[in-house]
């Protein structure tokens, strides 16, 4: 897997003044910056991007599937409620993981149902900005494999 999509969703464009205890204080440039760092050293290209708009996130989905490329996707409140995201990924082959920054599980209960799961390859949540990176280091892992 030589390229890998970062897609994020609603809100997440405000990450360094949204909510910064719950969601710390790196902006999503910040996180979007490291995260090209790690991935050089690992060889891979990242296509980092951010919508509010549930239909661009099932774009991008899908143009990574016809890419071959892996995903790393904090889809944000469309994690809980999106059967549109969930299709996307198993009907486009995209080799996901799904990233939150918080524990969506020590949080409150609408946040304990994740849409996408299931079709994902894997589930990080809770260590903050750094769980993108693991995502990377997994996907990368998977490749591998
Ligand atoms: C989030 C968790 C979601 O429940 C929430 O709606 C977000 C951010 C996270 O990264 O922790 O927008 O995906």
């Amino acid at each position: 897997m030589r390229t890998v999509f970062v897609i994020n969703g609603p809100n997440l464009n405000l990450l360094g003044t949204r909510e910064p205890g719950v969601y710390g204080s790196l902006t999503l440039a910040d996180i979007g910056r490291r995260l090209k760092t790690k991935a050089e050293t690992l060889g891979i290209a990242l296509e980092f991007r951010q919508s509010n708009h549930e239909g661009d996130l099932v774009d991008w989905i899908q143009e990574a599937g016809q890419a071959g490329a892996g995903v790393v996707l904090n889809a944000g409140a469309y994690t809980h409620t999106s059967i549109a995201l969930r299709d996307a990924i198993a009907g486009s082959g995209a080799v996901t993981v799904e990233v939150h920054i918080s524990n969506v599980h020590a949080r409150e209960p609408f946040r304990h149902r994740s849409m996408i799961a299931p079709v994902c390859a894997g589930v990080i949540c809770g260590f903050g900005a750094a769980g993108y990176e693991l995502a990377l280091d997994g996907l990368a892992g998977l490749a591998e494999k």
